[in-house]
């Protein structure tokens, strides 16, 4: 796959490699850093990853290496401040992780050493006149779905379990790394929840407000790629089909890249109404992000294509996607590929299939606030209360 033309759209380079390679990494290091490197503060998290674990012993091999894992699903700000003191004056960070080790590496490259107020970061309130970032930052990502190394956004949860969306250019890493070496160690389930992230972050940038052609380009690209290598990278992670290490390392670096060209066209569109539903079930229920994106993905594809011009580019979407359809055919064929991939993939579809208990009214009262959040504003149409309160029901059994 060829990111080179969405490269265009993000200020955050990007180099791709299918497997660890140590030569292209130190130099991405050099000229990243734009002097020699001998510090590095590596954030991640406390769960072994045989792939992650074997880049670490490598750069471990040639740098002074601070490696921070304080990081919990969701990151939690106290988490991330209380990382400051421990970095270990290196020369650049790298964040080596999924989309939670991303955002909080962001957030610590960007408060070390920095004048701005840790509460007033968290808050947004420093917004794009925050000072800028003092130390470079390379993101690498061990999952294939949240875009996080290329867009200007991290979200961390505060003591009170409400998750805030910060967004500021400085917020934007210097480099991306993807290696099918690391997302190839996904488990099935991580690489459904957060395959799904991407096609959400893909067809909510259609669906949205603030889309451009080049967005609408880069989202069509993103959620042909990701539905071509999607379902062949987890059949392999399960075991249905055979790959040896080349082809899977082939399949998961494109499945990677897929989710990166994603998170370009959402860094510019922002998301829309499943992001912002799916927060109110992280925050009230934990449910991973990736699940609950996926949990109403075919609602909100529904209610969106009842509206003319996005409709169009949704037919424009499927029939660039499966050219042999065209028109009406090749709409029904995307969505029923969405239901067929959740299935397959045991994703959501109920309350019930989330193990959660819950009525209309409760309903009502909990996912109220889910428009009070600019991703909701950012969805084309925008739903209504009831339009969200209906759908929702409808998912009750
Ligand atoms: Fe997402």
């Amino acid at each position: 796959m060829d990111l080179s033309v969405q490269n265009l759209m993000s200020p955050v380079r990007v180099v791709s490699m299918k497997t660890i390679d140590m030569d292209t990494l130190n130099d991405v290091l050099l000229f990243t850093a734009k002097k020699p490197v001998e510090r590095i503060c590596v954030i991640s998290d406390p769960y072994q990853v045989p792939a992650r674990e074997k880049l670490i012993e490598k750069l471990r091999s040639k740098y002074e290496l601070t490696v921070l894992t304080r990081v919990q699903p969701d990151p939690l700000t106290e988490d991330i401040i209380s990382m400051l003191p421990e970095c270990g004056n290196p020369d650049i960070f790298i964040g080596i992780g999924g989309g939670s080790v991303l955002d909080s590496a962001k957030a610590v490259s960007m408060l070390y050493g920095n004048t701005l107020n840790p509460d007033e970061f968290f808050s947004g309130k420093a917004g794009s006149s925050a000072s800028a970032r003092k130390f470079p930052l390379v993101l690498i990502p061990t999952t294939a779905g949240t875009g996080s190394e290329v867009t200007r956004v991290g979200v961390y949860r505060d003591t009170g379990n409400r998750k805030h969306t910060v967004g500021s250019p400085p917020l934007f890493a210097d480099t991306a790394v993807l290696i099918g070496e690391l997302t190839a160690g996904m488990p099935p389930a991580l690489c459904a929840a957060t395959g799904f992230d991407a096609l959400s972050h893909a067809l909510e940038s259609v669906w949205n407000k603030n889309a451009t052609p080049a967005t609408l380009r880069a989202s069509a690209r993103a959620a042909r790629a990701v539905l071509e290598n999607f379902e062949p990278l987890y059949d392999a992670l399960t075991g249905t089909i055979n790959l040896d290490s080349s082809a899977l390392y082939d399949r998961a670096l494109s499945m990677t890249e897929a989710a990166c060209m994603a998170g370009m066209a959402f860094s510019i569109t922002g998301t829309a109404m499943g992001h912002a539903i799916s927060f109110i079930l992280g925050e009230e229920w934990h449910v991973p992000h990736g699940k609950a994106c996926a949990f109403t993905l075919e609602d909100c594809f529904m209610f969106v294509s009842q509206y003319e011009a996005v409709k169009e580019r949704l037919i424009a979407l499927a029939e660039y996607i499966f050219p042999v359809t065209k028109g009406e055919s090749a709409l029904a064929m995307l969505y029923d590929t969405i239901v067929r991939t959740k299935k397959k993939m045991n994703l959501p579809f109920t309350f019930k299939d989330m193990n959660i208990t819950i009525t209309r009214n409760e309903i009502e009262k909990l996912f109220a606030r889910s428009f009070d959040d600019p991703k909701m504003k950012n969805t084309l149409p925008l739903p209504d209360e009831k339009t969200v309160y209906d759908l929702l029901e409808k998912k009750i059994c």
